[in-house]
């Protein structure tokens, strides 16, 4: 079942026909359903007249499409050399304890947050660091990533 069926048949008008649009067509997708369900791509392609192939295709080939639903919130934990020499493991642990995640799961029961590894975040002076949605924060310990996590519901 699709939520928000109108938004996205709001989003297929705007793109349709226009070449090259398939990409950005799909992330404004994504950026609503948080996203894309075998259900939504199938829907498109019926709308669009593109291959549910070719849709399933870009949506595996590029990372940034999910094919899982991802939660409210992002946290990106770097594991990069400063961060992984200054404790990113330690962080990753306590993020995972607090948020009650298996080795195997990246996202809370409650949908409100999606855990990931990433690679350097460009600030590694305030290593260890992570990203939550839009904002960074640095000089972390296992306590203070837990309380950050507090201010986000
Ligand atoms: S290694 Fe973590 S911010 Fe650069």
């Amino acid at each position: 079942m699709i939520k928000n069926k109108k938004q996205i048949d709001e989003i297929i008008s705007k793109f349709i026909g226009k070449k090259g649009s398939l990409i950005p067509l799909m992330q404004e997708i994504q950026n609503i359903e948080r996203y894309l369900s075998i259900d939504t791509m199938r829907y498109l392609s019926e709308k669009s007249g593109v291959k549910l192939a070719e849709i399933y295709g870009v949506a595996t080939f590029y990372t940034m499409f999910k094919l899982k639903p991802q939660g409210k919130h992002i946290v990106r934990i770097c594991k990069g050399t400063a961060c992984h020499v200054s404790g990113a493991n330690s962080i990753a642990r306590s993020l995972k304890q607090e948020l009650n995640l298996k080795d195997n799961e990246d996202t809370t029961k409650d949908g409100l947050f999606t855990i990931m590894e990433v690679a350097c975040l460009g600030c590694c002076s305030l290593a260890p660091v992570i990203m939550i949605d839009d904002n960074t924060y640095g000089k972390l310990t296992p306590d203070s990533v837990v309380d950050i996590l507090k201010k986000y519901n």
